[in-house]
């Protein structure tokens, strides 16, 4: 049976293995999904080995995209813009492949499941880590107006910005530098929701016509959509459609086949409320 795995420390709260395992019964494959612990030195060491033993294919989790993103031979455009790697396999000659599904998965998301389209839009990018990093150059392909994108180390946010390369206006800003006016779309990707609390953004940037996209989720509201939802926002929503549309993407680069994302959304959705 061809092997898959998740890798990354912590990993037991992945939930990439239920996912895979929807689509492989969805489109009847016959395939194993597991979840790899693996310490921190022994990452490199672990993948050479999981492919030397005929696995067809890892996910990376945190902390290892970048170093996964330094093991592949060969990178999607997607991953070597982004400097990260959530997808791993093996060449028919042998070169590990790098990919990164996170832009493609958030952008079907907003996209396709919500009808959602960046063309001409402006947008407000929060955080400038490895979240943002690896949708960034799929937010400039979109053709939106104008991309802020706001950090509290600004270097980060620059950096970001020149690597896009594009001629749509982009800003790097602090916090406090974001206008006073309302954008199209939010994206939350800063980390901070996830134990403190987020910077304070100025309620003027919702409009009741003002889409919120947080890239995390959690059982009810991130403290993101609960900020949203208080500004009227048009829409408040979080990352789980993102997590099962990466995790769509990665089968459809192994597998070749296109598992349906909206019944496995829906079930992990109620899973997470029964939890
Ligand atoms: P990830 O890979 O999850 O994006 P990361 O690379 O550590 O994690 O990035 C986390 C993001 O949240 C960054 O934009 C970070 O800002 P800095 O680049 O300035 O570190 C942001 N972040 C985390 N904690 C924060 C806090 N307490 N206040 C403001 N921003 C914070």
């Amino acid at each position: 049976m061809d092997r898959y795995a998740v890798i990354g420390n912590p990993i037991k709260q992945s939930k990439s293995p239920w996912i895979h395992a929807r689509f492989a019964e969805q489109t009847r494959q016959s395939l194993e999904y597991g979840a790899l612990l693996v310490a921190l030195e022994d990452f490199e060491q672990r993948v050479t080995q999981f492919f030397e033993d005929g696995g067809k294919g890892l996910n990376i989790t945190m902390p290892f995209k970048e170093r996964a993103w330094a093991m592949a031979g060969r990178h999607s455009e997607a991953a070597r813009i982004a400097g990260a790697v959530n997808t791993l396999y093996r060449d028919p000659d042998g070169t590990l492949v790098g990919e990164n599904t996170d832009g493609t998965g958030l952008l079907r998301d907003l996209k396709h499941n919500h009808g959602f389209d960046l063309a001409d839009k402006r947008i407000l990018v929060l955080g400038a880590g490895g979240a943002v990093k690896g949708v960034f150059a799929n937010l400039v392909a979109e053709s939106p107006s104008a991309i802020y994108i706001a950090n509290r180390t600004l270097a980060k946010a620059k950096a970001l910005a020149e690597a896009a390369q594009s001629t749509i206006e982009i800003h790097a800003v602090h916090y406090d530098d974001i206008p006073t006016e309302a954008f199209d779309l939010i994206i939350n990707g800063n980390s901070a929701g996830l134990q403190g609390d987020l910077p304070e953004l100025h309620s003027e940037t919702v409009s009741t016509n003002t889409w919120c996209y947080d890239m995390i989720y959690g059982v009810g509201d991130t403290k993101f959509q609960t900020w949203a939802k208080a500004l009227r926002a048009e829409q408040a929503l979080d990352g789980l459609g993102m997590l099962v549309e990466q995790a769509a993407e990665s089968f459809r680069i192994w597998r070749g086949h296109d598992p349906q994302t909206a019944p496995v959304i829906r079930e992990l959705r109620r899973l997470l409320a029964q939890a």
